[in-house]
């Protein structure tokens, strides 16, 4: 998949002001490469993977998903896209409490019309590519950190996504679970060709990134190191 923005801005209105979260931003990401984004607090990295991964509208600009407008693909469609090619990691894992491990990694496949002996077969692969093949029947409260964010990571490939978009992924991990985190990151980026962006103040990524970028105030620049 590949990704391009042209001017892409976000304003916010609060009140009489009005904030520039995403600032003329014009990015290319190709298929198969690893992208980090950094930037101190309030930068606007959650704002702009939120408008990458069409969870967003542009107040200009625009988003191409391969040659495609995206603002010209209706509601439904995008829904498809977010579902079936692009899997979202976050920083608090946003999983389900009262579902088990499982359940979790069922549920995208489940939404994608997949049958319930495929939604098993696939989540407990995944499962257990991530090492938890002995926790699917845990809740998530019943997990460590590390393993929380592992079931995030296979949740998030349930329907084998072209891109995966991080937003500080490692951002509540110790030292040793963030490296495993992206380790595996890293690792389905060059062995499933799928295209990660990651947002991140953690150096780590960025050492292991193909290509950095910098945002400040909403505005992006390449880092040249
Ligand atoms: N829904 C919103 N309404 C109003 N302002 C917002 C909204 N979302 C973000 N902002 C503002 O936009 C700016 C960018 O926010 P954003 O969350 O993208 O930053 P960030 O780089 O992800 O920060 P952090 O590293 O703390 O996660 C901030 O000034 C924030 O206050
Ligand atoms: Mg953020």
């Amino acid at each position: 998949m590949r990704i391009k923005t042209e001017e892409l801005t976000r304003k916010f209105r609060v009140g009489s002001s009005e904030i520039t979260a995403v600032n003329r931003v014009n990015l290319e990401i190709n298929e198969a490469t690893f992208i980090a984004i950094v930037g101190p607090s309030g930068s606007g990295k959650s704002t702009l993977l939120n408008l990458i991964g069409l969870n967003d509208q542009p107040t200009y600009g625009r988003v191409f998903i391969d040659e495609t407008d995206a603002s010209l693909i209706s509601g439904r469609r995008r829904r498809e896209i977010r579902l079936l090619r692009i899997g979202f990691v976050f920083q608090t894992f946003n999983l389900l409490p009262t579902l088990t491990v499982l359940e979790n990694v069922e549920l995208p496949l489940s939404l994608a019309g997949k049958s319930q002996e495929e939604q098993r077969e696939k989540a407990m692969t995944l499962l257990e590519n991530v090492s938890l093949g002995d926790r699917i029947y845990h809740r998530p409260k019943e997990l460590s950190i590390g393993e929380m964010q592992r079931v995030a990571i296979a949740r998030a490939l349930a329907n084998d996504p072209e891109t995966i978009i991080a937003d500080e992924p490692t951002g509540e991990l110790d030292s040793k679970t963030a490296k495993e985190t992206i380790d595996l990151l890293f690792d389905i980026n060059r062995k499933r060709k799928t295209t990660v962006i990651v947002a991140t103040h953690d150096e780590k990524i960025v050492e292991v990134a193909d290509t950095t970028y910098t945002i400040i105030d909403g505005k992006l620049g390449l880092n040249t190191n």
